[in-house]
């Protein structure tokens, strides 16, 4: 089958080649002229694990394209898939403004019947209004009698394992209004639930709204487990044996209840904002979710304040090394990510950061830098180190802000001796207690009791 995916982003880029893995022709178009470029040369402009061989498979194999030419990929396409981004608005709301000049353009080029796949993240009532665009580009170009679908189809990919969520999702869900569009999508995405189907059919509107309830959910559970944290600090109980007692029930399950330094990433925190402004604007407000989002942006001064107070709130001329600084392990996304806050408010406070990412350091650097924090050499406040042991070197503190593998089973010994002070501010529980009791260090984690006394 013909598809024409519209955004090359970690969405855009991860289907598209996805669907040229299963054999279908695919056409990946952006705007931005140097990721196409860096694509066509074989480079992969982002961090996400195994996409590189799929998207050199295909393109040597002649079934993935890269272009920045909207009209030749759509010519050629049944799909036209839409990943462009649905950012946050200075309100809150999702920005609409990509995905309705996509659908401008859209009309405004297309010749023949397409089926029109929005993926992006939107607001209940998008869909439609993507449907009222193309509708009037068409008929202002008097082509009204071509016909087209539209259909909503939200995507549940992880970064980090997005390629092998798209191979085995646990759910296509596919928002349609025609026979016809739903033949289509069940032809083309049959082949990845084909052992179980897996394929769930239903309204647009019940399509656009599961996308941001599924978010939502997964965030309530993050800032409820955030917040009990803060309540066993002050209680004696111990968050990580809560988690394993609450967990174990199979009504409640254990994903997604890990204490640590509140949720980041491209779509929770803007997602969970997008519904709470979808929900005043229709007069039913999500207090839920407000406190949820309350939660979360406290987490990080909660655990700033906790390094803050062990210094009695004094940071000038510290220095911490700072291991993670993407939002969540195996991935360069560094979008709302903890460390991305935490760092500049260290500085702020006249500390030094020796900082260490396996792979997200070049887009912190550049968001960093963006805020008037530029790396530097030695002297600066800001230093990018090649490994997470040189991050140490005379460090007053470890900070750790992502849970890489890689800072699972350190060499605590080695860590102890590169350190002007052994202390480590765990922000995403990965120690045991005892055994950095035991190595000498002063261990401080997210809602642990048996981390000792917490100030
Ligand atoms: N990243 C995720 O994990 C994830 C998961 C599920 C859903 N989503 C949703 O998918 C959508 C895309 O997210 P993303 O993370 O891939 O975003 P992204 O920022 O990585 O990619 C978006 C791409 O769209 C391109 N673009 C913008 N306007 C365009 C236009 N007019 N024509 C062609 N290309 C254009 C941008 O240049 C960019 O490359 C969002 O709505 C997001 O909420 C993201």
């Amino acid at each position: 089958m013909r598809i024409c995916m519209i955004g090359t982003g970690y969405v855009g880029l991860v289907t598209g080649a996805c669907l040229a893995e299963i054999g279908n022709d695919v056409w990946c178009v952006d705007v931005d002229g140097s990721k196409i470029e860096a694509l066509r040369g074989g480079r992969i402009p982002i961090y996400e694990p195994g996409l590189d061989v799929i998207v050199g498979r295909n393109v040597e194999q002649g079934r993935l394209r890269f272009t920045t030419e909207l009209k030749e990929a759509l010519d050629e396409s049944l799909f036209v898939i839409i990943a462009v981004g649905t950012p946050p608005d200075s309100c809150g709301a999702a920005d609409l403004s990509c995905v309705f000049s996509v659908a401008r353009a859209v009309g405004e080029l297309m010749d023949g019947y397409k089926l029109v796949v929005a993926k992006s993240t939107v607001p209940v009532g998008t869909t439609e209004k993507i449907k009222e665009t193309i509708r009037e580009a068409l008929e202002g170009r008097n082509r009204g009698d071509i016909g087209f679908d539209v259909a909503f189809c939200p995507e549940f990919l992880k970064e980090g394992s997005a390629v092998e969520d798209f191979m085995r999702p646990d759910r296509v869900i596919c928002g349609t209004e025609t026979e016809r569009a739903a033949g289509l999508l069940r032809e083309l995405f049959s082949f990845f639930t084909f052992r179980e189907d897996r394929m769930l059919f239903m309204s647009i509107p019940s399509a656009e709204l599961t996308k941001y309830a599924s978010n939502a959910m997964l965030a309530t559970r993050i800032s409820f487990m955030n917040e009990l944290a803060r309540f066993c600090e002050k209680t004696g109980a111990d968050i990580t044996q809560i988690r394993r007692g609450m967990g174990s029930d199979s009504r409640i399950g254990s994903a997604f209840l890990y204490a640590g330094i509140g949720y980041g990433g491209s779509c929770f925190p803007k997602d969970v904002q997008a519904l709470i402004h979808s929900g005043r604007e229709a007069g039913t407000p999500f207090s839920i979710l407000e406190a949820v989002e309350a939660v979360n942006r406290g987490q990080r001064s909660w655990f700033f304040d906790k390094i803050s107070s062990h210094y009695d709130g004094d940071l000038a001329g510290r220095t911490f090394a700072v291991w993670g600084l993407s939002f969540k392990p195996n991935t360069d996304d560094i979008r709302e990510a903890p460390a991305l806050e935490l760092i500049p408010r260290l500085i702020d406070g006249g500390a030094r950061v020796r900082a260490y990412d396996p792979v997200a350091e070049e887009n912190a650097g550049r968001a960093l830098a963006e805020r008037g924090i530029e790396a530097g050499g030695p002297g600066g406040r800001l230093l990018f180190c090649p490994d997470n042991y040189e991050a140490l070197r005379g460090a007053d503190a470890l900070l750790l802000l992502t849970e890489w593998p890689l800072f699972r089973k350190p060499d605590f010994e080695r860590m102890k001796n590169l350190m002007a002070s052994p202390v480590i501010f765990d922000g995403r529980n990965q120690y045991s207690a005892t055994l950095m009791k035991a190595f000498g260090f002063v261990y401080r984690a997210v809602g642990r009791a048996e981390a000792g006394p917490q100030p």
